[in-house]
């Protein structure tokens, strides 16, 4: 069996043809590891290639077995904080598996991030219903390879056909009662100019706040002009967002944010993303008040909507109880692996 590795640049015409091979073994693939979810979506995949999240550099390579394309790496490469690190996607077609594609193009990312002065791998497995004990091929094989398992996440899941709604309503209400002095503002799409500081400096505060367990990650610095970078990277990728903040009325600032994403091609699968509240402004229930809201908002917009993911730190109980609370249930695991190089 001959396997090679080659890499292949994505603005020219033999690299275009390359892509469309490592979208669908990314397609195949995710249909085998994680059936519950939409089928991979062609404009975010093709829109990530054209345009990398502002800060990042790409590569790609494809594994060929006997001639024929069958695995797919991704190396990205952070250029503004987290130089030392690369995140890595590698992908095999379900039906070319355990012949050695893997490995080979695990050697071909050390072997490249090493000449470019990396330290640190860091990547991601789904793992399907860990309840029923069957150990994930991305897990087996990040074990194999010798990498660190970093950081548990769960991926809970919301049924909108079976939402109490009854419920939420007693939620909101008996939230509002602890937050007088906010309130609420929505948005779809582009970030208000008022708000577009409070938001980035909320957002560069996930890290901080989140639990990464033992990734070695440093947080994004806040900025106005890398967040517009960031809504031109989701526009490229057809998302669209669904935001709900409270604002502080004695000082005009958001202090709550959180955000509802889907992509163009699906109008039926959401995910919840990032929910914050600013410290000082902690104990008022805004965190569950804006995502009931938020909830509410999006279905108004988005009348075939009916599951919503999200992913928590299997450590976040705050945010978990909140989502349990809202009706979220577990699903699947999704774990980060990091090996130093
Ligand atoms: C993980 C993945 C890339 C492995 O690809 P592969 O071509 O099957 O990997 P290899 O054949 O090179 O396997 C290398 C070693 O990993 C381990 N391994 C890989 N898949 C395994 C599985 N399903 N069960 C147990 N061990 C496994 C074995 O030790 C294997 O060596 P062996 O076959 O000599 O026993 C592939 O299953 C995949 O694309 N999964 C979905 C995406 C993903 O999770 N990527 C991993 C990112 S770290």
């Amino acid at each position: 069996m001959d396997i090679v590795v080659i890499p292949f640049d994505t603005a020219d015409a033999a690299g275009k043809v390359a892509a469309e091979r490592a979208y669908e073994i990314q397609a195949v693939s995710r249909a085998a590891e994680q059936p519950d979810m939409p089928p991979s979506s062609r404009q975010r995949f093709f829109g990530a290639l054209k345009h990398p999240w502002p800060g990042d550099e790409e590569r790609h390579a494809l594994a060929y077995l006997d001639g024929v394309p069958v695995g797919h790496l991704a190396l990205t490469l952070p250029q503004v904080e987290n130089r030392d690190n690369a995140q890595v996607t590698l992908t095999v077609h379900p039906e070319h598996r355990r012949r050695g594609v893997g490995r080979a193009l695990y050697e071909y990312a050390v072997r490249s991030l090493r000449e470019l002065g990396r330290k640190r791998m860091i990547s991601e497995t789904a793992s399907m219903d860990p309840a029923a004990g069957r150990i994930a091929p991305g897990d087996a094989f990040a074990t194999a390879m010798g990498a660190h398992p970093a950081l548990a996440d769960v991926r809970r899941r919301l049924d909108l056909t079976t939402l109490d709604e009854p419920e939420l309503d007693r939620l909101l209400t008996a939230g509002l009662t602890h937050a007088e002095g906010y309130s609420i503002v929505r948005w779809h799409g582009r970030i208000p100019d008022e708000y577009a500081e409070d938001v980035a400096y909320l957002d560069s505060r996930l890290i901080e706040d989140a639990p990464i367990g033992d990734l070695t990650w440093e947080a994004a610095k806040p900025d106005v002009g890398r967040l517009r970078a960031m809504e031109a990277a989701l526009d490229a990728r057809g998302l669209r967002w669904y935001n709900c903040g409270a604002r502080h009325d004695a000082t005009g600032r958001l202090v709550a944010w959180t955000a509802l994403g889907l992509t163009e091609d699906c109008d039926w699968h959401a995910f919840q993303q990032i929910t914050l509240v600013e410290p000082r402004h902690r104990g008022h229930r805004l965190g569950i008040i804006v995502k009931i809201e938020n909830l509410r908002y999006a279905r108004t917009h988005e009348p075939a909507l009916r599951v919503i993911d999200t992913y928590n730190a299997a450590v976040n109980e705050y945010m978990i109880s909140i989502n349990e609370r809202l009706g979220f249930r577990a699903v699947a695991g999704l774990n980060s692996w990091q090996a130093t190089i």
